[in-house]
C-alpha cells in the first residue's frame, strides 16, 4: 500500500472568484505527496466559485464580506484570526481582488505571497493581461511574490515569461498566462513549504532560492 502523504506545512488560500489556481494548488499539493496542505479557504465574495471547489476537495472555507466589517483593517484582522485558528504558515493570495491591509501583514511577517499575471514590475494593477497585450510587448509573464505594503511591488520569488506571438489574440495570451499560472504558483508554494526560498543576505529585496 503507498504510504499515506507526510502533511504538515498548512497554507491559506484567499480567493475572490473562479479559484482556478485554487484548483491547481489542491491537485498538484494538496491532493499529492507534497507537504503542503490548504487547511482553509477563504473569499470576500460569497458567491466565489473558489468556494465550491474548496467544498469538493473537502477543505474548510469562510467568507467574511466587506461590508460587514467597520474598515478594511478589522476585516483584515478577522480573516488573520481564522488563519491563525487552522494553523496557517503561509497566506496565498490567488486571485484575491482586494489589497490586504499593513495590520493582516504585520500578523504574517512575509508570509503571504499574490499571484499576479506579468511580468512585475511592469503592468501592476488589475487588468495586467490586457495593458500588456494592448501596449504591445512581445513578451509578458507570470510573477510570484511576497506582498508588501505597496500595490504589487513585493520581492519577486519566481518569474517566467510567456511570448505574445503576432497573430495571437487576448484570448489566445490569456489561455497562456493561466496555464503558466497554474505551474509557477504550486512551485513556489512547494519552495517556501522546503525552505529554499531565503532573503539575499541584508538585501530583503533580494529573494534567492537555495
Ligand atoms: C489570475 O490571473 C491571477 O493572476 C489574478 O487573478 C486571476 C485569478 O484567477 N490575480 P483564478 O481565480 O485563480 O482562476
Amino acid at each position: 500500500m503507498p504510504a499515506e502523504p507526510q502533511k504538515g506545512f498548512r497554507i491559506g488560500v484567499l480567493v475572490s472568484g473562479s479559484g482556478s489556481n485554487l484548483q491547481s494548488i489542491i491537485d498538484r499539493l494538496h491532493l499529492s505527496d507534497s507537504p503542503v496542505e490548504v487547511a482553509v479557504v477563504l473569499s470576500d465574495n460569497p458567491d466565489a466559485y473558489g468556494l465550491k471547489r474548496a467544498a469538493a476537495a473537502g477543505i474548510s472555507s469562510a467568507v467574511f464580506p466587506m461590508g460587514d466589517y467597520p474598515d478594511r483593517s478589522q476585516h483584515d484582522l478577522a480573516m488573520a484570526d481564522d488563519l491563525k485558528r487552522h494553523g496557517v504558515e503561509l497566506v496565498v493570495l490567488a486571485g484575491y481582488m482586494l489589497i490586504v491591509t499593513p495590520a493582516f501583514l504585520e500578523r504574517f511577517p512575509r508570509r503571504v505571497i499574490n499571484l499576479h499575471p506579468s511580468l512585475l514590475p511592469a503592468f501592476p494593477g488589475a487588468t495586467a493581461i490586457e495593458d500588456a497585450f494592448r501596449c504591445g510587448v512581445r513578451v509578458t509573464g507570470v510573477t510570484v511574490h511576497f506582498v508588501d505594503e505597496g500595490v504589487d511591488t513585493g520581492p519577486v520569488i519566481l518569474q517566467e515569461a510567456v511570448a505574445i506571438d503576432p497573430g495571437d489574440a487576448l484570448e489566445d495570451l490569456t489561455a497562456r498566462i493561466h496555464e503558466t499560472e497554474h505551474r509557477l504558483l504550486p512551485e513556489a508554494i512547494a519552495l517556501i513549504a522546503a525552505g529554499r526560498v531565503q532573503a539575499d543576505g541584508e538585501n530583503f529585496h533580494r529573494i534567492v532560492i537555495k
